[in-house]
């Protein structure tokens, strides 16, 4: 069954919001306390990463690393990615991105990122041939993935076992030191794929009116 359209122009503006410049980026979501977005950083100066958390004391926490460490190529926002995403985000504009161990919402399935209309928009950001980095260590999450890429969204994907070495996250730490099976897919977008949002463009922090609002829900 074909997903819903998500409802991009009903996002309201993250607090604060400040627009980014339309330039090549990576996107990390729920970056937790930095870990990852750090290092990544530090190794990949030719990349730039804009972290995000919306849990206060994770994203202070790494805020804090930052400022100690001091990458140039990161900036760390304390802010919700589904309206960030639209608000900031250029078509085409994101390298990568990464969502490493996300909640698993076990009561909420149409939480989880690939069962969610909004996934579609993510696609519509990425450049051709950008990639979408999924990590998890429950093996139905990383199932349930590969069906919704093969079965709603069409798109290629390299799934991957992780090394018991890896220490990208915290939590990636925690999972593997108690022997648990981490997992990743390599999302990759193809040249011929479209979304419906390939011509969306960033809202900037405009909201959409209540007139405008009773109109779509009128239309729909
Ligand atoms: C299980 S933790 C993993 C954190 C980190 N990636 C790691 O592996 O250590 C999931 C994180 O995603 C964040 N998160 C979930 N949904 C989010 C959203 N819509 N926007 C920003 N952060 C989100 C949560 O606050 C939480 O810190």
């Amino acid at each position: 069954m074909p997903i819903r359209q998500f409802q991009a122009q009903r996002m309201h503006a993250p607090r604060d919001f400040q627009p980014i410049e339309n330039k090549p980026v990576c996107v990390e979501i729920g970056a937790g306390k930095g870990k990852h977005a750090l290092l990544f950083s530090g190794q990949n100066p030719q990349f730039n990463l804009i972290a995000v958390e919306r849990t206060r004391e994770k994203f202070l926490a790494m805020q804090k690393q930052h400022q100690i460490e001091g990458q140039q190529n990161l900036t760390t926002l304390h802010v919700d990615a589904l309206p960030w995403v639209v608000h900031a985000l250029y078509p085409h504009q994101v390298q990568q991105f990464f969502i490493l161990y996300p909640n698993p919402e076990p009561h909420n399935s149409a939480q989880r990122w690939l069962n969610m209309p909004f996934f579609e928009f993510l696609v519509s950001r990425l450049q051709v041939n950008g990639s979408i980095t999924l990590a998890s260590n429950i093996p139905e999450y990383i199932t349930e993935a590969e069906q919704q890429l093969k079965e709603v969204w069409n798109l290629p994907f390299e799934k991957q076992v992780i090394e018991q070495d890896s220490a990208r996250t915290h939590f990636e730490i925690k999972y593997l030191e108690r022997g648990e099976l981490c997992q990743q897919l390599i999302i990759t977008k193809p040249e011929y794929y479209k979304t419906r949002f390939d011509e969306f463009q960033p809202l900037q922090g405009q909201n959409l009116s209540v007139e405008k609002m009773v109109e779509n829900v009128n239309a729909e």
